[in-house]
Order: structure tokens, then sequence, then C-alpha cells
């Protein structure tokens, strides 16, 4: 079984930020300082994104027929080709928030034991969630509501951090220049802009107004989660430097992902290698995205984010959910690699949670209610190979082992002197023994208090 060396995001930053070209906006930080801020973000180790939009309605249907039952229907605009009006046609009649859905998503984010939660202020169709002055296609006009006060006081209420998913790709404005937006998607893509040549430039303006909308009139906010550039239209392509500047002004404690700038690497299946290629100076995290980067990423902080089924936005047609043993064994690899996995789920128009992600969210809360200490500010496993089917997480000289099948010689065999172990789940100690060569062994009861993910803590001599 393979797990992450530990290392200490700090030690590598040091080292690459000294080299790093700091020209892409971010201000040059020191590491201490840098630490400080990513401290909460780093021990919070999970997180729910929430995409949620005009898309969710729509549901997977256009027109009466299914777009398709696997994948991210948050994108159906870009799958039937509709232009904005057409689009807008369609969906803003199934767009319905029912009152009070912010805080049963909060509260469901509690539960589930997330830290933070980030949602789509803006996906790529351009419906800002927001009541924004510069535009009239978001909450405040289609709804006479302002669905992220809503959604933020919501997450306060709860405790929660709070982020914004925020597009910077726009298939509603009449401005944005997708003809120059090289590889990025846009449903009237290859055709001529039928409202005749386009001024990137007022997009742009509108882009930034609306961030400073989002970050200027909501309170704290923890997280901008941009999305997303590719050669030909990175960074510069919407004025980064000075939009992420900007942020910081007005939330100098905010965290922020690296999508905004040269990112080529964010698909399914990403080798360990091309996300290393990450730049400090281009955002605080790096995004593997559906995949968990085979030992980790050493040195740098990044957040894996995942569907529960296969799309983003809510489709009625994806039954394709994962188990639950699956998404709790995800958090317990990602967690021993030294990542954050931020788990989706995808409201339908009304803002309900489909009650198949529900279940699946409150089981992962009731999991890491008896066994949190072994995620929450935990680090990278110390070891680089188990002997068993399972994880491990660390906290100091503590180490936390996640047993997700009981070897059948009925004992875990560490390659390391451990000492004092017991169930997490209820204190019982465990038989524990020094074998040759300075290992350990350690044996567990008949049966595993947990089925999915049993975990024994111990202690590193
Ligand atoms: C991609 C997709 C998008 C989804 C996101 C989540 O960039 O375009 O639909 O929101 O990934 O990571």
């Amino acid at each position: 079984m393979l797990c992450a060396m530990q290392l200490r995001p700090v030690h590598a930053l040091l080292a690459v930020l000294a080299t790093a070209s700091l020209q892409a906006g971010f201000p040059p930080e020191s590491p201490a300082d840098r630490d400080a801020r990513m401290a909460w973000w780093r021990d919070a180790r999970f997180g729910m994104f929430v995409h949620w939009g005009l898309y969710s309605g729509l549901a997977g249907t256009w027109q009466g027929k299914t777009v398709g039952t696997r994948g991210g229907m948050e994108w159906i605009q870009n799958y039937v080709k509709a232009d904005t009006y057409a689009y807008a046609h369609e969906a803003i009649p199934r767009f319905k928030p029912k009152p009070g859905f912010a805080r049963e998503w909060a509260r469901l984010a509690r539960e589930a034991g997330c830290k933070y939660v980030v949602f789509t202020s803006k996906h790529h169709e351009g419906f800002a969630l927001h009541q924004s002055a510069y535009s009239t296609y978001d909450g405040g006009d289609i709804t006479g509501r302002d669905l992220v006060r809503e959604i933020v006081d919501a997450l306060h209420a709860e405790g929660l951090r709070v982020g914004f998913y925020h597009s910077v790709i726009d298939w509603h404005h009449p401005q944005y220049d997708y003809a120059a937006a090289g590889e990025l998607p846009h449903p009237l893509k290859g055709q001529p802009s039928p409202n005749g040549p386009r001024n990137h430039a007022i997009y742009v303006e509108y882009l930034h107004n609306q961030v400073r909308e989002l970050v200027s009139n909501y309170g704290p906010v923890d997280i901008l989660w941009w999305d997303y550039s590719k050669p030909g239209a990175e960074g510069e392509f919407w004025r980064g430097d000075q939009l992420v500047r900007m942020v910081k002004e007005h939330q100098p404690g905010i965290i922020m992902n690296n999508r905004l700038f040269r990112i080529p690497h964010i698909e399914q299946h990403d080798s360990v290698d091309r996300l290393k290629s990450w730049n400090p100076a281009e955002g605080d995290f790096t995004t593997p995205e559906q995949t968990v980067p085979s030992t980790g990423i050493p040195g740098v902080d990044w957040e894996a984010c995942m569907t529960m089924n296969t799309t983003w936005g809510f489709s009625e047609h994806d039954t394709a959910w994962k188990s639950t043993e699956q998404l709790i064994r995800t958090l317990v690899d990602i967690a021993s690699k030294g990542g954050n996995y931020l788990l989706n789920v995808g409201p339908k128009g009304d803002g309900s949670i489909p009650e198949e992600s529900v279940e699946r969210m409150q089981a992962i809360g009731a999991w890491l209610k008896v066994n949190g200490e072994s995620i929450y500010g935990t680090t990278a496993s110390p070891f680089s190979e188990l002997g068993f089917e399972g994880r491990c997480t660390r906290r100091g000289n503590t180490v936390y082992l996640h047993v997700f099948t009981r070897p059948d010689s009925g004992t875990l065999q560490l390659p390391e002197n451990l000492t004092a172990a017991t169930l997490l789940a209820n204190g019982a100690g465990l038989t524990i023994e020094p074998t040759d060569g300075g290992k350990t062994r350690i044996q567990l009861p008949e049966s595993l208090p947990d089925p999915i993910c049993t975990v024994v803590r111990a202690t590193l001599r």
C-alpha cells in the first residue's frame, strides 16, 4: 500500500517561494505568514462543494430529452449548443429556490463534519447567484432574492467557512470573446458572434465588478475558487494580477486556488509530476479533479474535488452513486496523503439536496463523529508502505492506522517501533509487541467495530 511520505508543506515552499516568479499577482509573503493564513484550511481536511445554478432545474433534460446520464450536467448549455436566450427561456422557469434551502445546506455540511463549503457564485452559464448591480442575469433580478446572502448567512450561522467558486468563463455575457478564449468551451464556438465583434475588455471589467461585489458585501470570505483557464486564455486574459490584488485588498486572509493562471492540468488521471509543476505565485493550492494523486503532492497544498455520482450540477438521470464505503475511504486516502477532500453535492432547482447525497453526507458525519480525531489537523502518513489494506495519518508522535480490511492474520505489522495501541472508537487497549528489526505487531479484535474503516491509534517511539 503506498502512502505519501510526510513533508511539511512549509519546508518545500520555502525553497519554491525563493525561486518562484511572483509576477502572477500573489504578493510575496513570508513562509510563516503563509502558514498562518493556510492553517485552518490545512487542518480542515474536508469541505462540501455545491454546484447550483440555472442548470440545476434543467436536471440533465433539454426540451424533454435526456442529454446524458453521466458527466457534468452543469455544462448542459454547451452540450445542447443553446445561446443564452434559448437557455434562459428553458431554465429560468425551472429555477425556484424554496425558502430556507440554504439552512438545509449548512446544517447538512455541519452534520457531515465539513469545515467549509465552496459554492458556485457563478458557473460557466454566467448566471450569478448574488444580487448584482452589474447584470440583470442574477439572483436578485430573477428571483428577487440575494441567494449568496442567504447561503453565506446560513453557513456562518453553522460556524462554517465560506468559499465562492467563481467561473471566469461566461456563456452569457455579450462581450465575452469566446473566439479569443483559446480552448475554453463556449456554446457558440466556431460560429460568428451574433452581436458583432466582441470587446473582451468590457467583459473583464464586468467580471472584476461582480467579484468586487462578492468580496465586499458578504462579510468574511475564506476561499475564492476560480474556474478556469487554459493555454491561450490564462491569467492575463482575465487581468488576473489585478483581480487577485483587488480580492486580497478586501479579504487579506483569503485562500485561492490556482485555476486563474496557467493550469494545463486539472483533468482526470493527472500524474503527480504534472501537478507538481504548480507555482505558488499562481495560487495557494492546486486542485486535482476526480482523482487522488497516488502518493499525494509532497510540499504542495492540494485539494481533490470529486463528485458523489458523476455530475457536479444536478441530473435526474445520473444514478451512479458512489457508496458510503468508497466516500469514507476516499476521505481517509486523501488525508493520508496530506490533502483536502472537497466533496460535491448538486442541489435541485428548488435548492433541495438529493436524498442520496444527504444520506451519504450523514454517514460520513457519523463516521467522523467517532473518528474525526484521525482526520482533522493531521498530516500525511509517515510510512511509505503499510502491510495491510488501509491508510495512516499522523499528528506529532501519534499515528492513526485506518484499517479497511482485517488481515487474515488478525494482526497489523508496522515497519516502525510503536507503542500504546487503542481502538479510537471505544478506547479499548490492544496488545502491541515489538518484532524483529524495530518493527511492531498489533493484535486486532476478532471483529472490527467499523466494517468500512476502523481506526487504531498508536504512538511512535
Ligand atoms: C471543471 C468543470 C466544471 C466543474 C469543475 C469542478 O472545471 O468545467 O463544470 O465545476 O470542474 O472542479
